[in-house]
């Protein structure tokens, strides 16, 4: 394993805390080995997978894409800066796709926060256009994820 981290040590370098270390442990997106004692131990290329999840964890992508995405990943190797380029290209879309999203939040925050109604007949932010009116009620964007990429919904 080369250097062996702990996890306090991958909690640091990564800036992701160590109940979310555990968490990603859990969900089977990173890995760690066991010392007799029972403690945690992690290869050094354990950092860039945790800066990939946090990444792709902002990008939008759900856990079960995450894990599909490191999948991909060779196993017989550590991955390379080539290997790691290959699964973020394709995000272009989901990242213009937050951008507008974003932009509407920010558009329609200060009068929507104080209002709260998120009325599809006259709010731009839960309906901007009236495009959602057909798809029922609530705040159709927020809860479909804006109508493009996420839900697979036109
Ligand atoms: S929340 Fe009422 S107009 Fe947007």
């Amino acid at each position: 394993m080369g250097e062996a981290l702990t996890i306090g040590d991958v909690a640091a370098r990564s800036g992701v805390a160590t109940s979310a270390l555990r968490f990603y442990e859990e969900q089977g997106l990173i890995h760690a080995e066991r010392t007799d004692s029972g403690h945690r131990r992690y290869s050094r290329a354990v950092i860039r997978r945790v800066a990939f999840i946090v990444f792709a964890q902002k990008v939008g992508l759900s856990l079960e894409e995450i894990r599909g995405e490191l999948a991909r990943l060779p196993t017989n190797r550590v991955p390379d800066r080539a290997d790691w380029a290959k699964l973020s290209r394709g995000w272009d879309a989901r990242i213009q796709t937050r951008i507008e999203e974003l932009e509407r939040l920010r558009d329609g925050l200060s009068e929507c926060i104080g209002c709260g109604c998120l009325s599809l007949d006259r709010c731009q932010l839960a309906n901007p256009g009236d495009v959602a009116a057909r798809r029922g009620a609530g705040p159709r964007y927020w809860i479909e994820g804006s109508g493009k990429g996420r839900s697979g919904a036109p």
